[in-house]
This record gives C-alpha cells, structure tokens and sequence, in this order.
C-alpha cells in the first residue's frame, strides 16, 4: 500500500469491471458486460441539451438543482406511483452513483450497520465503509428451476436476525442489478415492517423501475410509515438511454433532504446546468407521451432474444423481472470460477460478460453464473448469438455427444 493512500481506501482494488472492459476492447469482444446502451439516446433530449446550451444554461445550477428539474421528477413520480413529494425534497446528483454516496455519507454514523442484499451493486459497500459503516448482508438466493416466474429469493428469518439496534440503514435495490429481480409486495411489506420496528433508515436505488417484464415496481417509500424513512433515488441515464450525462436524483423528506444536502454541497455542489434543463424535458415530455411504453417494449424484445440466444447455446436462464441483465447457470460447464467463464468468453469466443461474484463480499460463494447485459441493438445481440454459437460444442450435454 503507498505511503500516500489513506487507509479508508486500503480496501478498494480496481474492479473486475475495468479488468473485463480492458480485456474486452483488447480481444475486440462484443462487449455484453458493461450496463449502459451502445445506442443513441432520444434526438429530442440531445436537441434540448443543446438548445440548453445555446440559451446560455451554462452557470452553476443551484446547488440542490434546476427546479424545473425537480418539479418534472416530483410530476413523474406522482404520475406514475402516487408519490407526493414536493420538489423542496428533490435533490439532483451526479448519477445515481452520487446519490447513494451522499445519502449514505449523511445518514451512516461510524459504526453504524448497514443491511445489503448480496449479490449487491459494487458501490454500496465502499460507501458504507468510507462512511465508517459495516455492511451487513443478507443473501439472495437464485431459484431452483427455470420458469419465466422463478424469481431470486431472501429467507425472511435471515432478514429478521440482520436487524438489530445498531442497524442504520438497509439498501434496497428493485429491479435488482445483477439478478433481474424484482422483489414482490409481500418482500417489500416484510422490509418496511422491519425498518419501523427498529427505526431503520431505508435506501431505496430504483434506477431500473422503468424495465419490467414480470410484476410491477412498488417504491419503497409508498408503503405505510416508509415515506418518512425512506430516501428514493433513481437516474435518468438509465431511463433515457444516456448515462454519459449522469443526472441522477434523491427524494426524501425533508430532514433526509436536509442531510444530504449537506454532503451534496460539499462534494459536487451542482450539477451540469445545461443537461438538468434537457433532462427536465426529456421527463415532462414522457409525461404526456407513449415514451416509457415504448423503452418497455424496445427492452422486451431484447430481452426476449438474449434469452433464446443463451437457451439455444445450451445455458440455462433465470428470465429477469426486470432491468436489462441476464444471468446464466455455468454450473457443469467446466469452469471452476466465473472469472475463468468470462476471461475464456471474451479471448477465446469474442463475447463479454461480467462474473457476479465481484458482487459478493466473498467471491468465492457466489453461485457459478454470469450476467449478460441486453441494452445493446439487435445486430451487437445478433453478432454475439453468432459467436456464442462456438460455445455450444462445450454445452455440458453435447460435451458427452462429442466426448
Ligand atoms: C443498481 C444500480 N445503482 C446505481 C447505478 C449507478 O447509476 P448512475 O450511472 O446514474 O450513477 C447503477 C448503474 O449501473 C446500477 O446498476
């Protein structure tokens, strides 16, 4: 460790991602590990952006947003989901990213705990660490056979024995990145219950709610007791196909509010002016239009052919019930890990996935699968379906045809 590096960092190596992104582009893999579309975003949200520009936008935001911004995400949420915020408990950050960072560096005293669905999404431990937090974890288990209902599963009695008086915080993350979940009503009262018995705080990333296929997204914070505890955050470069411009939001309640804006002021301040007024179209505009219909059906298609083309290859699939990930069983595929899987998938067949234990506080438990990501054009799936085709002579029951 250098001398320079401060200890609160010691933990954090370079992600598999960057390694598996580097691999990929040397390999000129087609790349279905990264979560982000290799497609243009909507022509009238560029076009805003640039009239934004051109209308001089180009000064510091005020800091908690544009609040123009902040009323369309108010309007979005309450036409969508009932939620009745009010664009004071709106705050604009830098992607979803900044907002779970803030939310947990305003929230998370030192040596508070914090309860994480594992697999969890790589940031959320590192923020609670930085925050001097532990992370608590509590599995998500993949179901057992395939069916286009089989969803991931959390035993109830774990999730009870994780909370305990010096438990913070829990995030939850619906529609679920990696495993496409999206956790039910009955999981979702389960959370709440346990969140006010125990006065816990609830983090509550929903930045896929606008990508599913199976059920429906019930925030978090519309259950019963939850608004209070409850900061909502989401972003629009997943929603509107441009991660690029990271405009990400919170919504909380006013002393939640109040918080983050402590952390937000002093960490980014504000945000790109000129992409908070495009995003602010970009919303208003999908309030009155067949946008998020649209986006729902554009993903399903995709969806629907990733999986033929993995179920023609001989893996088997748990459909997601949301997001745009897909995740394959390598169980009997001759891979003892799934780095090994995916090291072989991008330099030996020219297709990228990601291996989910980097989503695992201990590798080595992780269930032996790799997630495919699905926001990419028919013709990336197509010419991946090509190449993966090379895989199908390895399938666990043709190995013994050709053995
Ligand atoms: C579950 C989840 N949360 C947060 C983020 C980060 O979002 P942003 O790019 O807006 O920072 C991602 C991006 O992949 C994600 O999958």
């Amino acid at each position: 460790m250098h001398q320079y590096m401060a200890q609160r960092v010691h933990g954090f190596g370079t992600s598999i991602f960057s390694e598996m992104s580097a691999l990929a582009l040397e390999h000129q893999a087609i790349n279905l590990s990264q979560g982000f579309p290799d497609f243009a975003g909507p022509a009238h949200v560029k076009q805003a952006a640039i009239d934004a520009i051109l209308a001089d936008h180009n000064q510091y935001a005020p800091s908690p947003g544009v609040p123009a911004l902040r009323q369309a995400v108010v309007d979005t949420y309450r036409s969508a989901y009932g939620l009745a915020a009010s664009a004071n408990e709106v705050t604009i950050t830098c992607g979803a990213t900044e907002a779970l960072f803030a939310t947990i560096l305003a929230v998370v005293n030192p040596g508070d705990e914090v309860i994480l669905f594992e697999p969890a999404y790589d940031s959320y431990a590192p923020g609670v660490i930085m925050a001097g937090g532990v992370p608590r974890y509590v599995r998500l288990d993949p179901p057992q056979a395939e069916s286009d209902d089989a969803a991931w599963t959390f035993d109830p009695e774990a999730l009870r024995a994780a909370f305990g008086p010096k438990t913070r915080a829990i995030i939850v993350n619906t529609p679920h990145n990696p495993t496409g979940k999206v956790f039910s009503r009955a999981e979702l009262a389960l959370i709440a219950e346990l969140c006010r018995e125990h006065d816990v705080i609830a983090i509550a990333d929903e930045v896929y709610d606008r990508m599913i296929y199976v059920g429906e997204h019930l925030p978090l914070a519309t259950l019963p007791g939850m608004w209070e505890r409850t900061v909502t955050i989401n972003s629009t470069g997943k929603t509107f196909s441009m991660t690029g411009w990271k405009i990400g939001y919170t919504i909380a309640p006013p002393p939640l509010t109040d918080a983050i804006r402590r952390v937000h002021q002093f960490s980014t301040f504000a945000i790109a002016t000129p992409f908070q007024h495009a995003m602010a179209a970009a919303l208003n505009a999908a309030l009155h239009s067949s946008y998020y219909a649209e986006l729902l059906d554009f993903y399903r298609q995709r969806r629907d052919l990733l999986l033929d083309v993995l179920r023609d290859v001989g893996f088997a699939v748990v459909p997601p019930a949301g997001t745009y990930f897909v995740m394959v069983d390598l169980r009997d595929w001759g891979f003892a890990t799934d780095v090994e899987f995916c090291r072989h998938l991008t330099t030996e067949i020219g297709v990228a996935a990601i291996p989910p234990s980097a989503f695992y506080v201990e590798p080595t438990t992780a269930p032996l699968m790799a997630r495919f990501c699905f926001a990419k054009q028919i013709a990336t799936l197509q010419a991946a379906a090509e190449r993966l085709q090379k895989l199908a002579a390895r399938q666990p029951s043709r190995a013994g045809e050709h053995a």
